[in-house]
């Protein structure tokens, strides 16, 4: 359930609730305006000067995250207060200030606060959307499966968030903004924090389905006879020594309308809902966690709910492959060698290097739709945790510009990502002796040679960034506005990047227009020279070498719809067919 957030400019000092908790500016940074209200004011004299004097006792001067808690033994109407220094508001990122927020609605459910009244200082009216992004991720708690004294007794449901200026024009609308953007977050952490034995590939499609069905978004899922007969034989290896059958699902969330310079964006999740391993089997400590390992398959189903709830001008495909890892007398082996969607041989060495199986299949599977930008996140590499970290995912890009685009969503996002490099000497380590390449290198550059591996199905994709948020994925503690376990992180930079894209196209055109036929007088004509440079302004960065426009790619006919509400049965061919074509310029192919 969403929280019941009202925001109104007012002192938080006459407010009632439960809880609460005041933003606190560090001394100096603060009084930078004259006659500028603190979300403090009112509260010494309600508390007798206790609070003047507690802060000098304390030295509490708003330092970033400063932290002070007192009772308010009931002068005010709200039995506890808390005070968090935000240092310098204006230098606060998005991070810092859901980190703040977080920090305040995990308080009120530790301190079983169904109320919490939300003080901000001057500055922070305008960062409303992160704000209700760190309530909401901060308040998340995984407690479906507790039942009794475990269940917890209160919950956080309403906030007052009360600012010291006057509340904006479009305050609602970026608390509904940060809302739904966390609720898909949430969505991603609920995915991954649920158990194996319960989310299993086949349970994994059909929450996608109910996702799909509720935000209205196109679905395809592929069962295992689909898998087969399609020829994703690397999925097919890795999930048939499980009970549970592999699965993939396809999301399509496709503007209607024409628009100059609209991007089609794919993104691929590794969707292992458990990893023991396989055969060369992972030791018992830790092995747990991989309950986790389809948290990138999470992110995906998390960010398609947000993408369809927004209905950015972008094209967005999300795409998982779901499968268990798992060790059974029809397992695959050391030593087998399998086919793949793209047509390459891959030798098998380690049975726990499992995911870039899945993800080189769902790549094959996705560079059919001929992608402006493909994107995949997955939990990959143990090394990746070791070089960065938990806190840190690791990415790489297949070109300076691609990554340059990346990187500026990672900076909006606050999220912690790392660019890796893909140090093309490393490819000697894929070299197999009985197929075109076996899928594990040696130990060192374990990270990067698994990024090497993937880049191996991407095909013609120019424009490719791969994720390995194994680190981040799973939190071991609290960290910022993310829970110890499920984080969907990722989602916010993934999401980011849709929104930029998506403010970057041109304007929507013949959207109530109805679907042409061929030679109709409603058809829009092609687009013109001026069309093809507004397609190339909107392009984020310089891209390079020019390419021709695939084969069997028309030119835009003007209008086009795209039912979104419709689940389709499975496609009858072994690729993807790329979904009608009519906004993409060559201008805009030619981008890459
Ligand atoms: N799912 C794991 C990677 C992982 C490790 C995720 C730790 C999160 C935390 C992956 O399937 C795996 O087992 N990778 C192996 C690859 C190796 C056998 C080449 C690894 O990293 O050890
Ligand atoms: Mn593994
Ligand atoms: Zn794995």
């Amino acid at each position: 359930m969403p929280l019941k957030i009202t925001v109104r400019s007012v002192l938080p000092a006459r407010e009632v609730g439960d809880l609460m908790v005041v933003g606190v500016p560090a001394s100096g940074a603060a009084s930078k305006k004259k006659n500028s209200r603190s979300p403090l004011d009112g509260f010494d004299r309600a508390l007798g000067g206790a609070l003047g004097r507690l802060l000098k006792k304390e030295e509490f001067k708003g330092k970033k995250d400063q932290q002070l808690s007192l009772s308010t033994l009931g002068r005010v109407k709200a039995d506890r207060l808390i005070l968090v220094g935000l240092g310098d508001v204006a230098k606060l990122g998005p991070g810092d200030i859901r980190t703040f927020a977080a920090k305040a609605a995990r308080a009120a459910n530790a301190d079983k606060a169904k109320r919490l009244v939300l003080g901000l200082p001057d500055g922070l009216e305008g960062r409303l959307r992160e704000v209700v992004e760190g309530l909401e991720m901060g308040a998340y708690r995984f407690t479906k499966y507790m039942t009794g004294d475990r269940k917890p007794k209160a919950e956080l449901t309403q906030v007052t968030i009360c600012l010291t200026a006057n509340v904006p024009a479009d305050a609602k609308a970026r608390v509904d903004l940060g809302q739904t953007v966390a609720a898909g977050v949430n969505l991603a952490r609920d995915l991954s924090n649920e158990p194996p034995n319960v989310l299993f590939p086949e349970a994994f499609a059909a929450a996608a389905q109910v996702m799909a069905k509720e935000a209205n978004l196109k679905v395809q899922v592929f069962d295992f006879r689909e898998i087969q007969k399609r020829g994703m034989r690397l999925l097919q290896a890795v999930g048939q020594g499980s009970e549970h059958k592999p699965c993939m699902v396809h999301f399509s969330h496709v503007p209607a309308g024409t628009s100059a310079g609209r991007r089609r964006i794919v993104i691929v999740g590794k969707g292992i809902t458990f990893d023991s391993g396989g055969l060369s089997i992972k030791p018992a400590a830790g092995m747990g966690e991989m309950k986790h390992d389809m948290s990138g398959a999470a992110n995906v189903v998390g960010l398609m709910q947000i993408v369809a709830r927004l209905k950015p001008n972008v094209e967005v495909h999300g795409i998982f492959a779901a499968a268990e890892n798992m060790p059974d007398g029809n397992a695959y082996r050391p030593g087998d060698v399998w086919p793949s969607l793209d047509g390459k041989s891959v030798e098998i060495i380690n049975t726990d290097a499992e995911g870039r199986l899945i993800l080189a299949d769902a790549l094959a599977y996705a560079k059919a739709l001929e992608p402006d930008l493909l994107i995949d996140n997955a939990t990959l590499t143990g090394a990746c945790v070791v070089a960065l970290g938990n806190s840190c995912s690791g990415w790489y890009a297949s070109n300076d510009a691609t990554a340059e685009e990346f990187q500026a969503s990672v900076k909006g996002s606050g999220e912690q990502m790392w660019r890796m490099p893909l140090l093309e000497d490393l490819k000697d380590q894929l070299k197999s002796d009985s197929a075109d390449l076996k899928h594990t290198g040696d130990r060192w550059g374990g990270s990067i040679s698994a990024a090497l591996f993937l880049r191996e199905f991407i095909g013609n994709v120019q424009n490719w960034v791969h994720c390995d948020i194994a680190g981040p994925a799973m939190g071991d503690r609290v960290r910022g506005w993310d829970p110890k376990g499920g984080t969907g992180h990722g989602v916010l930079t993934f999401l980011d990047l849709i929104e930029r894209a998506s403010r970057n196209a041109g304007a929507v055109t013949n959207v109530a227009a109805p679907a042409p036929a061929a030679s109709a007088p409603s058809v829009a004509k092609a687009p013109g020279a001026k069309k093809k440079a507004a397609a190339a302004k909107a392009a984020p960065a310089k891209k390079t070498a020019a390419k021709k426009p695939a084969a069997g790619i028309k030119p835009p006919v003007g209008t086009r719809h795209v039912a979104q509400s419709k689940a389709e049965g499975p496609a009858k061919k072994n690729a993807p067919q790329p979904s009608t074509d009519g906004a993409r310029t060559a201008a805009s192919r030619r981008r890459r």
